[in-house]
């Protein structure tokens, strides 16, 4: 009789404004439950006042219950979606990590495995800086980056403008916001779920 093996439990942890991450991750969750993962979407807690975020036509997000930087220890593996602020990960996020020193001085993270990806208002306002520039917080907990690379066939599809990059699946917004997350961006959102979930599979083998 072979013992029942857990599965890996994935969380997807995102901030978004405008919806474009919210539509990348819901790829992103349906490839990694593709490969039989667990996995459960968050968000990070928002960090502007209200009278902020009307001014900023921003939409709210509370069907997607927020992620207590403490509880990050539940999950084997992370997915970060992140859209750019001047090239660089959103504050909100940054915030989320700033209250992990707990975290930190414990190594509680060593040893996780992570993935990140990205929405930017314009074709080359971040797609890959704002990945890297997230980097160091995985670094510091000894978390393992799993980059997606360049298994997604649509990254070499030079047709039309495509968001993504090795570092990690990506859309672009459009500089008001209006422009909708394409097929192919979905595609490698998928891609990336399904092939994040396959490593950590491989991990926990
Ligand atoms: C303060 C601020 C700074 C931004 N900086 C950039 C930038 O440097 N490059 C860029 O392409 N888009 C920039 N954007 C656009 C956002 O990245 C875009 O709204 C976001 O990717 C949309 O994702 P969401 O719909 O999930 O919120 C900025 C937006 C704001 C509000």
């Amino acid at each position: 009789m072979s013992a029942t093996v857990a599965k890996p439990k994935i969380f997807v942890v995102i901030y978004s404004m405008y919806g474009h991450i919210k539509t990348l991750s819901e790829a992103i969750v349906k490839g990694l439950k593709e490969e039989g993962v667990d996995a459960t979407l968050y968000r990070v807690e928002e960090t502007l006042p209200d009278s902020v975020l009307t001014k900023m036509y921003a939409r709210k997000f509370d069907e997607i219950p927020v992620l207590a930087p403490e509880d990050l220890v539940k999950a084997d593996g992370f997915l970060f979606g992140i859209p750019t602020r001047f090239g660089t990960p959103a504050a909100q996020v940054k915030t989320f990590w700033d209250a992990t020193g707990k975290l930190w001085a414990t190594g509680a993270l060593v040893g996780k495995y992570a993935g990140v990806f990205t929405s930017t208002g314009g074709q080359h306002g971040g797609m890959e800086t704002t990945i890297f520039t997230f980097l160091p917080h995985l670094a510091h907990h000894g978390i393992i980056y799993v980059p997606l690379g360049y298994q997604a066939p649509e990254l070499h599809d030079q047709s039309e403008i495509i968001g993504g990059s090795p570092w990690g699946a990506g859309t672009i917004a459009g500089g008001d916001g209006s422009r909708k997350v394409s097929e192919k961006e979905i595609q490698i959102a998928l891609t990336q779920g399904r092939t994040f979930a396959k490593t950590i599979l491989k991990a926990h083998q």
